[in-house]
């Protein structure tokens, strides 16, 4: 039996905008997906014992099917012959990279059992693969999250960059999932149709998204935290612009700045899924989760730059 894993992710600024060559800023999540794969079985199949929102496995099934064809003819396996296992102790939330997680596992442990040498280059590359089925033109940051680990800057290019952020001291936030299932695919698809259909509304959002993340890794690197809360308010606003936000999100974005977060945005593909606050120090960050959990969300502690 060959056993693989990948890690989750939070991203802090830049989703969407990433997909179209603007920087993105991401923080991989301890918590992670862990796969086994075993030969030997007659045709594939997936045992998903993965825990999170209700529906989630049921609605990825089709998009998780064609996500491991890619990655098998990716790896240059021609057999279909394996039983595949996913669990670990990330949830699986829309809009914490569970997909590009569970890619970056199967791919590691599929590596494994069939005793090929891959580096983590080559499993995130073979990941990115997987991440079509699931976002259909993906940036690239979730595999490249769920590979790598840490604390990242992430550019979409040939070659993409990816640079380690440094910060002075960890901090903390929390991650609150709306309960929805979201389809990234469609959420990107729509983006860029509007992008195309309106120009002279969505450059504008465009070029300040830009601006912002770069400032917002200044303000990290430099631990200026009411500066990363303002900012992650500001780029909510764009994403709520570019209509991938929802009333779920923005609830969540006033509940959380209510209870005194520094900052909140949804984060990931929107549309449902996840929103994330900024809540520096343990206290303001359990009156934050405190609130969300009173009102029956579910949600994560998280210490980002560890
Ligand atoms: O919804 P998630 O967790 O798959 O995040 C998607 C992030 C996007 O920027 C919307 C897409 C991408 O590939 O970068």
């Amino acid at each position: 039996m060959g056993t693989g894993k990948g890690f989750g992710k939070v991203i802090l600024f830049g989703e969407h905008f990433v997909v179209h060559g603007i920087p993105g800023i991401v923080s991989a999540t301890d918590l992670a997906t862990v796969s086994n794969v075993m030969k030997g079985h007659s045709g594939i199949a997936v045992k998903d014992e993965r825990k999170g929102t209700e529906g989630y496995s049921e609605k990825k099934k089709l998009q998780q099917q064609e996500s491991i064809e890619s990655m098998l003819d990716m790896m240059g396996i021609k057999e279909r012959s394996f039983e595949i296992y996913l669990g670990g102790d990330l949830p699986v939330f829309s809009g914490i990279g569970a997909s590009a997680a569970s890619s970056v596992a199967i791919a590691r442990a599929m590596a494994s059992e069939l005793k090929l040498n891959f580096s983590d280059e080559k499993i995130n590359q073979i990941a990115y693969e997987a991440e079509k089925a699931y976002a259909g033109t993906p940036s690239g940051i979730d595999n490249t999250a769920a590979t790598y680990g840490g604390l990242l800057w992430f550019k979409k290019g040939e070659p993409n960059t990816v640079e380690r952020i440094k910060v002075k001291k960890p901090f903390e936030i929390v991650l609150c999932n709306t309960g929805v299932v979201a389809d990234t695919k469609a959420a990107v698809e729509g983006v860029r149709e509007r992008k195309n259909k309106n120009p002279q509304k969505y450059n504008p959002i465009f070029q300040k998204a830009e601006k912002l993340v770069y400032e917002a890794r200044k303000a990290i690197e430099s631990s200026d935290l009411s500066r990363v809360g303002k900012l992650m308010d500001e780029n909510h606003m764009f994403l709520q612009e570019i209509e991938v936000s929802c009333k779920e999100l923005d609830y969540l974005v006033k509940l959380a700045k209510k209870n005194g977060a520094m900052g909140a945005k949804l984060t990931g593909g929107g549309l449902g899924g996840c929103m994330v606050a900024l809540t520096p120090g343990k206290q303001v960050q359990d009156r934050v989760a405190n609130a969300m959990e009173n009102e029956g969300f579910q949600l994560l502690k998280l210490k980002v730059g560890v």
